[in-house]
């Protein structure tokens, strides 16, 4: 990210800056120090919050077994051995999807699925900016266009009001993102999808046990995929998942990610009835992601009432928004996000708010910045494959979309958020949030004074 750091960098650095906090912690303030209280920690005063931060991914001594028993007995490979469709099988249940195939990652989870839902070279698939970059990469691979749906800076999801009017002839999907683990709209949006005849694939990459209306994401629309990569609530390394309800697009999803081979419904065709890549999830990986179901349940539910804590109690501060959900939803918080509106802080900009919060503290990031400014969406445009299937006429148009995204812009300049790990902490550490934000308000003129 753009003049921030990248999510996952920051984890690893919000967990080394854990241990030097924690040490800062373990000590009594002098004197001295603690008449500087009331200063902000930007400006040399005593950081609010000094305990440090849970470190991200925990593992347990009792998962040794299972995994040491994979690697004894040397079957490795999918085709080897029971333990990814055992996994597949209990993913499902959770998330009250009839089917989940395994893959290696959320990446090519996502080109499966795009894959299978007919997305071919020279199509448009709309989407959501707001996300990581992996979202607009699987489209781009697949030699179609990610076509740029706005975001609702009330939600940071996709604006389904936005969707129509970007949809033509060449559009073949649409793929909503629910990012940070909150649902998007998904009745409006398959609504218009059903309406244009289009595929709805969600990224649910980060939304695992997330609910939208009373049912979990995963199978909202016809496919979804989910990533399992070492940042995630329930990490293997690497790893991801195609769910959804479809045995007919799951069997598909299947042969896709196993070179073609025919499975389920389409056994006793060709034994390579279809084209296909290896996609296939390790042994070990399901392993380590079978040991996490209860984790990874207890653990929501605790990020769940920090978050709704945190949002009672920021909202409460004038020029801070928490995110709005859709209606009988509930997120999941990979990241925790609210929106910041600086004259409500004496004009102090964003970024210097986002150092002044992490000087107290609380690590936490601009989010996501306007990637489709970034150079590799030129590249492909430029490129001799996207010249030959679109005009030039197209081209240019799309790339001047970019401006309409005024949605996005507002977002990608005034969000904060805060990862995961910090929504595993106790209560008194959600109130050291709440006082650093209070702390930095009732300084900002000096703030926003002060140089550097
Ligand atoms: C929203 C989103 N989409 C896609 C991906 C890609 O997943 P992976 O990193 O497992 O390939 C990620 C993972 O970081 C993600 O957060």
């Amino acid at each position: 990210m753009k003049n921030h750091l990248t999510r996952r960098g920051f984890i690893r650095r919000a967990a080394a800056g854990s241990a030097a906090l924690a040490w800062l912690g373990s000590r009594r303030p002098p004197l001295a120090f603690a008449a500087e209280a009331g200063k902000p920690a930007l400006l040399g005063g005593v950081p609010v919050h000094r305990g440090g931060w849970s470190d991200w991914p925990k593992w347990l001594e009792s998962w040794e077994p299972a995994v040491v028993k994979v690697l004894r007995s040397g079957k490795w490979y999918r085709g080897d051995g029971g333990h990814v469709a055992e996994f597949e099988a209990g993913y499902a249940k959770l998330l009250d999807a009839k089917r989940c195939l395994a893959t290696a990652s959320g990446t090519t989870a996502l080109l499966v699925s795009l894959h299978v839902m007919d997305v071919d070279a020279g199509d448009e698939v709309i989407v959501s900016p707001y996300t990581f970059i992996a979202t607009y990469n699987a489209i781009l691979i697949n030699k179609a266009l990610p076509v740029f749906a706005d975001t609702d800076p009330a939600t940071l999801t996709m604006d389904p009001a936005s969707i129509e009017s970007r949809i033509t002839e060449r559009t073949r999907a649409i793929l909503p993102v629910h990012i940070y683990g909150m649902p998007c709209d998904m009745d409006r949006i398959n609504a218009i999808a059903r309406k244009h005849n289009l595929a709805v694939i969600e990224d649910a990459c980060q939304a695992w046990l997330a609910e939208y209306k009373g049912r979990k994401c995963g199978a909202l629309g016809d496919l979804a995929c989910f990533s399992f990569q070492n940042s995630k609530h329930i990490p293997s390394g690497e790893g991801g998942a195609v769910t959804g309800n479809s045995d007919e697009l799951l069997d598909r999803c299947h042969a896709f990610h196993n070179v073609g081979r025919a499975t389920g419904s389409f056994k006793g065709a060709k034994p390579y009835f279809t084209r296909g890549s290896n996609y296939r999830m390790q042994q070990f990986q399901a392993v380590i992601l079978m040991q996490q179901f209860d984790k990874l349940v207890q653990e929501t539910a605790r990020r769940r009432e920090n978050a709704d804590y945190l949002s009672a109690q920021l909202k409460q501060i004038p020029g801070i928004q928490p995110a709005r959900l859709p209606e009988n939803s509930r997120a999941v918080w990979h990241l925790y996000p609210f929106r910041y509106d600086a004259e409500h802080f004496s004009g102090l900009a964003r970024d210097k708010f986002l150092q002044a919060l992490n000087a107290e503290g609380i690590p936490c990031s601009g989010g996501y910045h306007e990637q489709y400014f970034d150079g590799l969406l030129d590249e492909a445009i430029h490129s001799r494959g996207f010249k030959r299937l679109f005009s030039a006429a197209r081209l240019k148009a799309y790339r001047d979309s970019f401006e309409e995204l005024k949605g996005n812009r507002q977002v990608c300049a005034t969000t904060v958020a805060m990862t995961q790990n910090l929504l595993l902490a106790d209560r008194r550490d959600m109130d050291h949030i709440v006082e650093a934000v209070r702390k930095i308000q009732t300084h900002s003129a000096t703030l926003a004074k002060a140089g550097g």
